[in-house]
């Protein structure tokens, strides 16, 4: 039976984004696991390891309604979890959130795998900030490791980003909040979010990428400057596509732009390599991924 439950209440999208990391890091996995290499997976927006669903149903005129017992509430695998079930598995699991009840939550997924209690590392931290840190200390001569960055907004910063490239070391799987820096992108110039947006591209450049100048004649036949918001969405992801290539060894091509219920386009995923070597088999695993799910 069809799920509308899900595919009504935007619940879709977050499954799709779960099914693509957690082929990945199968695929992943087995394509190194013959390789003399420490693999580390990276949660850097790590939630509890579980996510709820609120469950609707039809009432008795045939509308949903949302339940609200407790029992209305699904519990599904969030991307801890799911990375911590990957066979064959990471030699090593770090997961980063900065809520302290999320932490807790985190720390009973080593109950869940004692088999794994040793291996798996919770940190409770800003993510930008433990990234570039663990970026620069980590001996890269026999590790390697897949990033996933999947924040609520706009929280990924570009030195955080940087500093993945730099160990060209890393894949990453980016969720980008293409809605959210929309509204960044205001229309009035004054309330642009300039130094926000700075952070998020690592450039000023978007400014001219986003916004054209016009110069009309006022009611005194003036020549007056016009700064007109030029950009959709697919400018905006296109732009942080470019800003990728700019620092990874290979950026996967294709995308996937995730919905609201409204159809509105929340996040779009990206996949980025650093290792130059690995970056075309990568890129076509996680190219078929995107097409496929
Ligand atoms: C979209 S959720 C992650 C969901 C998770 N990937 C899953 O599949 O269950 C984003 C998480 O990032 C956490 N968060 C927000 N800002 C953060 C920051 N600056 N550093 C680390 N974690 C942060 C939030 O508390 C939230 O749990």
């Amino acid at each position: 039976m069809e799920d509308y439950t899900k595919q009504l209440f935007g619940g879709s999208w977050t499954e799709q984004k779960l099914e693509i990391l957690k082929k990945y890091l199968e695929a992943y996995n087995t394509a190194l696991k013959n390789q003399p290499f420490k693999r580390v997976y990276i949660d850097a927006f790590a939630g509890t390891g579980y996510r709820q669903q609120r469950q609707q149903q039809y009432n008795i005129q045939g509308f949903f309604e949302e339940l609200e017992e407790d029992e209305s509430k699904k519990f599904l695998k969030g991307s801890a979890k799911l990375a911590l079930e990957t066979s064959p598995s990471f030699h090593k699991y770090i997961f980063i959130e900065s809520n302290k009840n999320k932490i807790n939550e985190l720390e009973k997924l080593r109950t869940e795998h004692p088999e794994k209690e040793r291996q798996i590392e919770i940190i409770q931290s800003d993510a930008n900030e433990f990234i570039k840190n663990y970026c620069n200390k980590e001996n890269w001569t026999n590790t390697r490791a897949v990033l996933f960055l999947d924040p609520f907004a706009t929280e990924v910063e570009w030195p955080t980003i940087e500093a993945v490239a730099k160990t060209q070391c890393i894949d990453v799987w980016v969720l980008f909040p293409l809605m959210a820096v929309n509204r960044l992108l205001a229309k009035d110039p004054g309330k642009i979010s300039y130094n926000r947006l700075n952070r998020i591209f690592g450039t000023e450049d978007w400014f001219e990428y986003f916004y054209k100048t016009r110069t009309l004649d006022d009611i005194f036949g003036q020549s007056v400057d016009i700064i007109i918001k030029a950009c959709d969405f697919d400018r905006i992801g296109d732009f942080y596509k470019n800003r990728l290539r700019t620092i990874f060894s290979g950026v996967a091509e294709k995308t996937k732009v995730f919905y609201n219920s409204r159809e509105s386009a929340l996040f779009q995923l990206f996949f980025a390599v650093g290792n130059a070597k690995g970056a075309p088999i990568a890129i076509r695993i996680a190219e078929h991924l995107i097409r496929k799910i």
